[in-house]
C-alpha cells in the first residue's frame, strides 16, 4: 500500500522554525507540564515506573474518557498515539480494496487518503457551497446504498467550523443502519461549540457500528502528548484495532497517558478557558475582516477553533501564505492544502497571541498593491 503525500502536514513541516506567530493552528493554546501537575503530582511522575504499560491503555485515563460518553464503559475505549494513529489503525483493520466509502470532503487528509491508498472506492460528500463549506445531509444520504461499507465525517468541521444538527446526525445513523454500514466520526473538536451552536451527541452513543475518535491534542492543547482514543460499543472493531497494534506500537507510552489523565481531571475548566479564548479571537477576527473587507471575507464558524476566510487579493492563497511567511514570519494555511478553494485561508482561533499575528497580517495587507 502506497500512501500519497499529506499536503497539510507538508505545509506545516516546510514552515517549521520559520514563523513567530501562527494564525492557523487547529489546537487550543498549548499547556505545559506545570499547568497540569501540582508539586505532589510532579513527584508521582518522577517516580513513575517506566516498564511496559497495558495494551488497552491506562485505566484511570480510560475511565475519564468513558465518562465523556453516555453509554460507554472504560473497556469500550482504546488509547492510541494521537487521533492520527486511530484513523490509520481503523482504516487498515476495517477496509479492503474495492469497499465503498462515503466520505465528507474536504476533510482532514488522512481520513480520505488512507482509505484511498487501501484501494477503496471513494465517494465524496462535497459541500453545497465550496466557499463556506456548508453541508447538506440529504445529499450524503443519496450517496449511500447497499454497497456502502463506511460513512466518514468530521463535525465540528476542520477547517470551516460548520456543523449539522442532531436530527441530521440521526438521519445519517438511520441510513447507516439501513445499509448495515459503519460510521467513523472524527470528533476532535467536539466540546468547543460556540454558545449558539448545537452540541452533537458522540456517534458511538447513538449507533453500535459507529466509532468516535477524539483526543487531548486540540481541545485541551496537549498535542505533544500524542494521546487520542477510539471509542465504540462494538467489541469486534475494538479487538481488530487492538490486535493490529501488536505489530506497530503495541501500546501507548505511559508518562503521556499519566499526564493526559491528570489534565482530564481539569477538563471542564480547561475547556471553558479555551472556548472563551476562541470567542474573543473570533470577535477580533470579525472586526479585522470588516476593516479589511476590500480583501477579506469571513465565513463565520459555528463551532471549533477554526474558521475560513476568503481572500480577494491578486494572489492565490498559496502565494498569499508563502509571502506572509517570508515577509512577516506568520503561519497561515492556504485552502489548496486542505482540498478546498485556493481563495480560502484557514484561520486558527485557539491561540493566546492571535492579536500579534493579526497585527503582522495587517502590515502585510497594507503593503498590497492597490487594486485597479
Ligand atoms: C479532524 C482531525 N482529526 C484528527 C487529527 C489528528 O489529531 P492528532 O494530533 O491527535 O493525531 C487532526 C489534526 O489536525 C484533525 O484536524
Amino acid at each position: 500500500m502506497e500512501l500519497p503525500a499529506f499536503p497539510l502536514v507538508q505545509w506545516f513541516a516546510a514552515a517549521e522554525g520559520r514563523f513567530e506567530f501562527s494564525l492557523s493552528h487547529s489546537d487550543c493554546e498549548p499547556l505545559s507540564v506545570s499547568d497540569i501537575l501540582g508539586d505532589a503530582e510532579q513527584k508521582t511522575l518522577a517516580n513513575l515506573p517506566l516498564g511496559y504499560g497495558t495494551f488497552a491503555g491506562l485505566e484511570e485515563l480510560r475511565q475519564s474518557v468513558a465518562r465523556q460518553y453516555a453509554t460507554l464503559k472504560q473497556d469500550d475505549v482504546l488509547i492510541f498515539g494521537g487521533a492520527s494513529e486511530v484513523i490509520y489503525t481503523f482504516m487498515r483493520t476495517n477496509l479492503n480494496p474495492g469497499d465503498e466509502v462515503v466520505i465528507q470532503a474536504p476533510i482532514f487528509n488522512s481520513l480520505k487518503a488512507t482509505a484511498q491508498a487501501i484501494g477503496c472506492q471513494i465517494i465524496e460528500w462535497r459541500p453545497t457551497n465550496e466557499l463556506t463549506c456548508e453541508f447538506d445531509v440529504s445529499t450524503l444520504i443519496d450517496l449511500c446504498n447497499e454497497q456502502t461499507k463506511l460513512i466518514v465525517f468530521n463535525f465540528p468541521h476542520n477547517p470551516s467550523g460548520q456543523m449539522i444538527s442532531e436530527d441530521e446526525l440521526i438521519s445519517i445513523v438511520e441510513t447507516a443502519q439501513k445499509y448495515d454500514a459503519m460510521i467513523f466520526s472524527d470528533e476532535q473538536f467536539r466540546l468547543l461549540e460556540l454558545p449558539e451552536s448545537p452540541r452533537l451527541p458522540p456517534a458511538c452513543d447513538v449507533y453500535d457500528k459507529a466509532v468516535s475518535v477524539a483526543g487531548v491534542s486540540k481541545t485541551l492543547g496537549l498535542g505533544g502528548l500524542r494521546i487520542g482514543w477510539l471509542a465504540t460499543r462494538n467489541r469486534d472493531l475494538l479487538k481488530r484495532a487492538r490486535e493490529y497494534r501488536y505489530y506497530t506500537t503495541e501500546m501507548t507510552n505511559t508518562p503521556c497517558q499519566m499526564l493526559a489523565a491528570q489534565a482530564m481531571k481539569h477538563h471542564d475548566e480547561i475547556l471553558t478557558r479555551n472556548r472563551k479564548r476562541i470567542i474573543h479571537n473570533l470577535k477580533q477576527l470579525q472586526a479585522f475582516c470588516l476593516r479589511h473587507k476590500q480583501y477579506l471575507d469571513l465565513h463565520p464558524p459555528q463551532a471549533g477553533p477554526m474558521a475560513v476566510v476568503e481572500q480577494t487579493t491578486s494572489f492565490t492563497s498559496t502565494e498569499f501564505c508563502q509571502r506572509l511567511l517570508d515577509e512577516q514570519r506568520v503561519m497561515l494555511v492556504p485552502g489548496e492544502v486542505m482540498g478546498i478553494s485556493n481563495r480560502l485561508l484557514r484561520i486558527g482561533l485557539g491561540r493566546d497571541d492571535f492579536s500579534k499575528g493579526l497585527n503582522r497580517l495587517e502590515t502585510f495587507l497594507q503593503s498590497m498593491p492597490a487594486a485597479n
